[in-house]
C-alpha cells in the first residue's frame, strides 16, 4: 500500500504550467478526507499566485457516493479560482461516468484519457489554443503605416500613419479634399497606395483588393448614397448579405430546398437589421422614393448585412437635419454596443465627432495633422487653425 502523504501527491510542472495531482489508490470515503485533500491542494495554489492547467491521475482511485457531491464541487471550486483548463487520466470506468455525469451538469469538458502522455499530449494543445487565443486578442486591429497615394501629380494622401483599435469609434476629420474618402478607399482596396502598408487583423498588406476587404468583415456606406434606386428597402438590404449567400445559381437550382433554407435564413438577418433600425414601415417602399436621411439609414442597413467586423461609415450624417443627424449618432453607438463593431467615421459636423468617437486623426491636404481624443484635437492650435477656421 502506498502511503504517501497529500503533499506528497501534489507536483507543480512549471515547464508545461501544469499542477499535478496523484489521486492514485486512494480511497475518499467521506468529505473530511475530501476536504483535507483539497484544502492542501488549494493552498498550495494560492502560494503560487497564479493559475495552472490540473492534470488530475485517477488511477484505481475510488470516490465513494456519500463523497461525490464534495469531490465535484471541490474540484469545481479549484479549477474556477485557480485553473486554467483540466486533463484527467485513468480512470476507472465508475469514476469515469461520476466525472461524465458531473461534466454534463456543470457544462465543462471532461476530458479523460486513457494514458498520461495522452493526458500530457492534450494539454500542449490546450495550451496553444490559449496562447492562439491570446495572441488574437493582442494583434493589431488596424494600422496604417506611411500610406501615400497619387493620382497622377495630386498627391490625394502623403505619408499617413495611424491606428485604430478593436471595439473604439473612430473618426478621421478634415477640410474639403483633405484625402478623408481616399483613405476609406486605401483601407477596403478601392484605391491602391504606391506606398505604405496597411495590417488588418495581424496581417500586413501592400495592396487589398475590395472582395478581399469584403471577406474579412470590412463593409462601408458612400458619401453618395450607393443604393438601387428602384428596389425595395429590404432587398436592397438583402443585397448586403450576398457574400455570405453560400448557394450559386447553379446549386440554387439542383438544391433547391438547402437554397431556400438559406433564403430564409438570410431574410430572418435582414429583418433583425430592419427592427433594429427601425424602418419596419418601410420595408417594401423603393428606396428612391424615401427621403435622404432614410436613404442614409438603410445603406447603414446594408453595411451592417454585411454583419462587419469593421464598419467604415463616409459622412454618414451629411446633408441630414438636427434629428435625423440624432437618429444616426444613436444608431452608430447602438451597433457600437450591441453588435461590437469597431466603427471608423468620417465626419464634418465636429459637434457629432466630438459627441460619438474615442479617437480622431486629423487630415488636412492630404496630411495627418493631429490624432488624439476629441478632446485634445479640439483644443490642438494647429487644427483649429486647419479645420476650424473654414467654413464647414
Ligand atoms: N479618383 C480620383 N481621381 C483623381 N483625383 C482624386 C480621386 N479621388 C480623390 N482625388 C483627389 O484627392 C484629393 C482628396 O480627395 P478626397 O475625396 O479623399 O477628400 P475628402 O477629404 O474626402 O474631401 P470631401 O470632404 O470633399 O469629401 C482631392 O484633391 C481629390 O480631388
Ligand atoms: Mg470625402
Amino acid at each position: 500500500m502506498n502511503e504517501r502523504t497529500i503533499a506528497e501527491r501534489i507536483t507543480f510542472h512549471d515547464a508545461i504550467e501544469t499542477m499535478e495531482v496523484d489521486f492514485s489508490h486512494l480511497t475518499m470515503a467521506d468529505t473530511v478526507q475530501v476536504d483535507a485533500f483539497y484544502d492542501e491542494v488549494e493552498n498550495r495554489l494560492a502560494d503560487t499566485g497564479r493559475r495552472w492547467y490540473f492534470l488530475v491521475v485517477y488511477t484505481d482511485c475510488v470516490i465513494q457516493a456519500q463523497a461525490w457531491e464534495r469531490f465535484a464541487e471541490r474540484g469545481k471550486g479549484a479549477n474556477v479560482a485557480h485553473g486554467l483548463g483540466t486533463v484527467r487520466v485513468g480512470a476507472t470506468s465508475q469514476t469515469r461516468d461520476a466525472i461524465r455525469e458531473h461534466a454534463g451538469r456543470a457544462s465543462f469538458r471532461a476530458n479523460i484519457y486513457d494514458t498520461r502522455e495522452q493526458a500530457i499530449v492534450a494539454l500542449g494543445e490546450m495550451r496553444k489554443r490559449r496562447r492562439d487565443a491570446q495572441t488574437a486578442a493582442e494583434e493589431t486591429f488596424l494600422r496604417v503605416e506611411n500610406v501615400s497615394l497619387r493620382f497622377g501629380g495630386v498627391k490625394a494622401i502623403t505619408e499617413i500613419s495611424f491606428e485604430i483599435k478593436r471595439g473604439e469609434i473612430s473618426a478621421i476629420i478634415g477640410p474639403n479634399g483633405a484625402g478623408k474618402s481616399s483613405m476609406l478607399n486605401v483601407i477596403n482596396g478601392v484605391y491602391r497606395p504606391q506606398e505604405g502598408t496597411v495590417t488588418y487583423l495581424g496581417h500586413p498588406r501592400h495592396q487589398m483588393e475590395t472582395h478581399e476587404a469584403a471577406a474579412q468583415g470590412i463593409a462601408r456606406t458612400f458619401q453618395n448614397i450607393a443604393l438601387f434606386k428602384g428596389m425595395s428597402v429590404l432587398d436592397n438590404l438583402m443585397t448586403g448579405r450576398n457574400l455570405k449567400m453560400k448557394c450559386n445559381f447553379l446549386q440554387q437550382a439542383l438544391y433547391w430546398g438547402s437554397a431556400q433554407r438559406e433564403e430564409l435564413a438570410h431574410r430572418k438577418k435582414v429583418e433583425e437589421i430592419i427592427d433594429f433600425l427601425e424602418i419596419e414601415h418601410i420595408r417594401k417602399t423603393p428606396v428612391g422614393r424615401l427621403p435622404y436621411g432614410l436613404q442614409k439609414r438603410v445603406e447603414l442597413g446594408r453595411a451592417l448585412a454585411a454583419e462587419p467586423i469593421l464598419l467604415l461609415l463616409d459622412e454618414p450624417m451629411a446633408g441630414m437635419n438636427v434629428e435625423e443627424k440624432q437618429d444616426m449618432c444613436r444608431f452608430i453607438l447602438d451597433v457600437n454596443d450591441q453588435f461590437g463593431t469597431t466603427i471608423l467615421l468620417i465626419e464634418h459636423d465636429m459637434g457629432v465627432v466630438m459627441d460619438i468617437s474615442d479617437f480622431v486623426v486629423v487630415l488636412d491636404h492630404g496630411q495627418k495633422i493631429a490624432e488624439g481624443t476629441p478632446n485634445e484635437v479640439r483644443t490642438d492650435p494647429v487644427v483649429i487653425r486647419a479645420y476650424l477656421g473654414t467654413t464647414h
